[in-house]
């Protein structure tokens, strides 16, 4: 009996000696392992001569240990667990770093305009081919092998067994393309923006470009119309004040052609060194399409009749923007392109 209130007395003060897990975990093997004092007082219970007392203290001490471990145990738990979460909380009231906001690049600016433009007037948007055969960018536009007008498009051919195919030099490929996926042969509004490709490379031209083109094919289509089409067109990019002028020109697959000059959005139409003095600048090549070009793509040219425009993406992003050089364009210059950044994309 001794013994047990001696162990009962150490036990009181070992209780005390528990700070954390480990020394709670080192007690219970010094208490109940298999050289622990309780476990070595159970064996001296057949010893004794009074063993249902002895027994049932034992037994008692024995509870006493369980209880203080698993209370202490829980404790200790909680206070591990409380002091992981102030250890770990996240103060959300620091600044964040900051997200860099991409922005639009001027290219993708001046596309999304236009088309918004052309969807405003009943045109859908045709998506075309960068890789376009000999007879989709030549032969079906008119222009057969051997035109001379070809060498005004000198581009890129592909090699060997594809030698006849090249990177498209116009978006008029657009026209042949959707008049051929047309099954029914009848009206169409359709305007194409894409990349374009030509041998050439200075301050004003890049060996890849961007044109758009517009396509309307209907009964009774006539030059008044592609005249009202293109004004608007051009009095809603460049402003109302703008004067359009149309001027006779060129191309194998319109007929008639013409070349749309718009006042200079510089000087107003004076004359300075954005329009040589001239007060006009070009923008379009248009014309009524011309009948071989339909009858070649299945249309009936006494039936239907049409009118096409092509201008270049480039030349008026560098006019709207004022942008110097068109290399800058392709250069991926962020600080270049940063510089679009206007408070209508934030919305
Ligand atoms: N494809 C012509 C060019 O690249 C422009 C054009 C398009 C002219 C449609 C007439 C009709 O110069």
């Amino acid at each position: 009996m001794e013994q047990i209130e001696k162990i009962r007395k150490q036990l009181e003060q070992d209780k005390e000696k528990v700070t954390d897990l480990k020394s709670l975990n080192d007690q219970r093997v010094a208490y109940l392992g298999k050289k622990g004092y309780i476990t070595e007082l159970n064996a001296l219970i057949k010893e004794v001569e009074d063993k249902k007392t002895f027994g049932m203290e034992v037994n008692a001490l024995r509870k006493e240990f369980e209880t203080f471990y698993e209370e202490k145990k829980q404790a200790l738990e909680q206070l591990a667990l409380e002091e992981k979460l102030v250890k770990e909380a996240i103060d959300i009231t620091l600044p964040s770093k900051k997200i860099k906001r991409g922005s639009k690049h001027p290219m993708t600016r001046i596309t999304e305009e236009f088309e918004d433009l052309f969807v405003s007037m009943g045109y859908t948007v045709f998506e075309g081919r960068e890789i376009e055969s000999d007879e989709v960018c030549f032969q079906k536009l008119n222009l057969p092998k051997g035109h001379p007008a070809r060498d005004a498009q000198d581009t890129f051919y592909l090699k060997e067994e594809y030698e006849n195919y090249l990177l498209r030099t116009q978006t008029s490929t657009a026209q042949v393309r959707a008049m051929e996926a047309n099954q029914e042969k009848g009206p169409l509004r359709i305007v194409c923006p894409g990349k374009v490709y030509r041998r050439d490379e200075d301050a004003t031209h890049s060996h890849q470009f961007m044109q758009i083109e517009g396509l309307v094919i209907d009964e009774n289509v006539s030059m008044a119309d592609l005249k009202g089409t293109l004004e608007l067109f051009c009095k809603k990019v460049l402003g109302e004040k703008t004067k359009v002028r149309f001027r006779p020109s060129y191309f194998p697959f319109t007929e008639p052609s013409v070349e749309v000059d718009v006042s200079c959005f510089k000087c107003g139409g004076k004359g300075c060194s954005l329009c040589k003095q001239t007060g006009w600048i070009e923008v379009l090549g248009a014309g009524m399409v011309h009948p071989n070009v339909l009858e070649m793509s299945g249309y009936d040219s006494k039936k239907y009749q049409g009118f096409a425009f092509g201008t270049g993406l480039d030349r008026f992003a560098m006019f709207k923007y004022g942008i110097p050089d068109i290399r800058t364009i392709y250069g991926n210059d962020l600080r270049f392109i940063e510089q679009f950044d206007r408070l209508e994309d934030t919305k």
